[in-house]
Parts: C-alpha cells; sequence; structure tokens
C-alpha cells in the first residue's frame, strides 16, 4: 500500500496550522528545559563527519516541521543552547565560529512556501528544505548532528490494511479509530505504529553521526486509562469526529460504505508501547524518556479554538477522501458533540502523555 501523504492546512489564514498551533508550541515551551538540559549533558563536540574534518559546523534536522512558526522557535532555542555549550565549556578556538545548517523536512504536500516567507530575517542558521516521508533516508550517510521532531511520530504512515478489509476480523466497520473498537482493530494500528517507528529509527541509524543526538516529541496515551469520568481516553476526540460522519451517512449526505472505508492513521501508543519499540532498537540508546507537565499546556478558550486545533490538522485527509464539500457540515456537527461533551477539552482529564525522549547516537 502506498504511503500517505498529506498536510496540515498552509498560509496564514484564520484556518492555517499557523495560526492554529498554539497546543503543539506550547508542548515546545514545556520540553525547551529538557532540550537545554541534554544539549549540556550529552552533546559531545568531537562528532565529526566521516567525508569532512569541519568541526565548527553543527547539522540539525527538525523532522515534520509544518508550516511554522514552532519549528522557527524550536531551531532557535536549539541552536542558541548549542551556542552557550560551546561557549560555557571554550570548546571552539578564538579564531573559529560555529556554524548551523537546518534542515526543515515535512511530506512533500507541505506549505513550504509559508514557511520559506516566514523564516526569521536574523536567524543564525542556513536553512533548507528537504521534501518527503521521514519513515525512510532523507539525508546522506553520517550527516546530521542534532535531530529534531514534535508532534508528528503519532501519524501513521498508513491505515492499517487489514481494518479496511472487509473479510478480516480487524475490519473497523461504524468507527473511524480505533477508540471503543474490537482488540484486533488495536492490534492493527499498534503493530503499523511499530512498524513506522522502527522504520524511522533505522534510517535515522544510517544519517545520524556517532554520539549524535535525536529529542523526540511523541504524543502517547497512558498505559491505563482509568474507565469513569474522571479520566479520557484521547481517542475519544476521534470519536466524536466519527460519530459525526456517521450521522451523516444515516441522513444520505455520504454512503456508509464511505465512512467505513475512511479511518484516521493516527495512534497514540501506551507509554509502555514506545518505551519496548526505543529500548529494542540496536543503533540508539535512550538517555531520557520522561512525560511532560500537561498542566503548562496550552488549553483551549473555548469550543471553536478547540475544534479549530483539529481542523488544521485533519481537514486535507478529510477532503481527500469525501471532497472538500462536506467539510464545513462535518465540522458543525463535531462543535455540536463537544459542546455536548466539553470535558474533553478539560486536559486534566482527556489524557494524552507528551513524551519527551532524547535519544543517543550509539558509536
Ligand atoms: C502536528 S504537526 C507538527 C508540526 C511541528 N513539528 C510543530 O510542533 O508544530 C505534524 C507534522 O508532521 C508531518 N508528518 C507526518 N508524517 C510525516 C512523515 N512521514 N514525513 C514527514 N513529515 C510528516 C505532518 O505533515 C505535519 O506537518
Amino acid at each position: 500500500m502506498e504511503n500517505l501523504s498529506f498536510a496540515m492546512n498552509g498560509g496564514e489564514g484564520p484556518r492555517s496550522y499557523a495560526l492554529n498551533s498554539s497546543f503543539q508550541r506550547s508542548a515546545f515551551e514545556a520540553q525547551k528545559r529538557l532540550i537545554d538540559e541534554a544539549i549540556s549533558e550529552n552533546l559531545d563536540p568531537t562528532m565529526t563527519f566521516t567525508s569532512s574534518s569541519s568541526k565548527d559546523l553543527i547539522t540539525i534536522a527538525d523532522l515534520g516541521c509544518s508550516t511554522g512558526p514552532n519549528t522557527f522557535i524550536a531551531m532557535h532555542s536549539i541552536t542558541e543552547a548549542i551556542k552557550n555549550h560551546y561557549r560555557r565549556h571554550k570548546l571552539l578556538p578564538a579564531h573559529q565560529t560555529l556554524e548551523f545548517q537546518v534542515f526543515f523536512n515535512d511530506q512533500v504536500s507541505n506549505d513550504f512556501n509559508t514557511l520559506f516567507k516566514n523564516l526569521p530575517p536574523n536567524r543564525s542558521y542556513f536553512a533548507c528544505g528537504v521534501p518527503g516521508s521521514f519513515r525512510g533516508r532523507l539525508f546522506p550517510n553520517q550527516s546530521l548532528h542534532f535531530v529534531h521532531s514534535a508532534s508528528t511520530l503519532h501519524w501513521l504512515s498508513r491505515v492499517p490494511k487489514d481494518i479496511v478489509d472487509r473479510s478480516s476480523s480487524a475490519w473497523n466497520k461504524g468507527r473511524i479509530h480505533h477508540t471503543d473498537a474490537p482488540k484486533e482493530v488495536g492490534e492493527a494500528y499498534e503493530a503499523q505504529f511499530k512498524e513506522d517507528l522502527e522504520n524511522f529509527l533505522n534510517a535515522r541509524a544510517e544519517e545520524v553521526v556517532g554520539n549524535g543526538l535525536m529529542a523526540l516529541q511523541i504524543p502517547a496515551a497512558p498505559d491505563v486509562v482509568a474507565d469513569d469520568n474522571k479520566e479520557i481516553d484521547p481517542g475519544r476526540v476521534f470519536e466524536l469526529l466519527g460519530s459525526s460522519l456517521i450521522d451523516m451517512a444515516r441522513v444520505g449526505i455520504m454512503t456508509e460504505e464511505k465512512v467505513d472505508s475512511f479511518n484516521l492513521p493516527i495512534f497514540y501508543s501506551p507509554v509502555k508501547g514506545v518505551k519496548a519499540i526505543l529500548e529494542e532498537n540496536k543503533y540508539f540508546s535512550v538517555e531520557k524518556m520522561e512525560p511532560l507537565n500537561l498542566e503548562t499546556f496550552y488549553a483551549a478558550p473555548n469550543v471553536y479554538t478547540f475544534v479549530s486545533l483539529y481542523r488544521v490538522v485533519m481537514e486535507d485527509l478529510i477532503k481527500q477522501h469525501f471532497g472538500g464539500a462536506i467539510v464545513d457540515e462535518l465540522f458543525d456537527r463535531f462543535t455540536q458533540k463537544v459542546v455536548e461533551f466539553p470535558d474533553i477539552m478539560n486536559l486534566r482529564k482527556l489524557k494524552i502523555v507528551m513524551l519527551f525522549v532524547l535519544l543517543k547516537r550509539k558509536l
């Protein structure tokens, strides 16, 4: 099956990712201290390229950068932390200055024009766009010192094929996600997540220099979500969206088959699943893995802002499957469901776990 290619909403209008990604930005703010620590405790100044002896060039990649501005905030803060580290430890001879090359990567359909247009004019790095899926190779052998990727790895490369196969026990009829589905559906999602994360790690293993660092922020789920009204599984949001689609099929706006053949390629893995995959990988050591403090996260002030956070990331996928004509009505219906179930907007109850992970490429 083909890898999916989709994008966050481009441009800078009211329905753009650029204007509706405060939640992801607050996740970066929450992990900033950990990135600073990761650099000061783990960055090895003797890392060199195999192909060059240039020690004063540091290469950084932001994988799944979208259109900005979050990626600019992240790249500024990573380059500043590296400069401080070099300064503090007097790692550079007086006549040399550090140079940074930043690679901004995302899917080919990402709005790179908006990204390029908004590159900070006084940035202290050379910028380069790298289109393509990070599930495969994107860079030459041993050419990266630092990789960052935030809020990206829960996106699957494809919908698990069994869940759209009517003859399979994992056929996901009447839902668009695995929440409340038979266990075979969840297992199919889990298997796809494992394959995707392994492909990601194996591709990076080729590209990252020995001792190079990888800081990942992975949206995940708790190992157990209490079945009471104090905790809400993060997949419930997709269930509300799915039931909006089913309601539309019932009144004849689209067929039931069309809804049955649509599934979201998103998986919030239980934390222990992420840990097992990372620890199994033989190329990287896990230096740190800890959940970020959700209390410090951006909470949508009202239902419309909350719905927009989801709309800007899912609209392209929905249009690809159902066409653009249904999108406004779908999100109106979804909004109504969120109004009826406002607890879903409460981050103390909606149990997303934002995992910060620091990996080091083994020598
Ligand atoms: C929620 S956005 C996060 C953007 C940015 N990192 C941030 O924190 O604001 C997820 C991004 O991951 C990208 N993405 C998902 N799968 C990808 C893949 N296989 N290769 C490259 N980018 C991918 C999407 O296109 C999207 O721009």
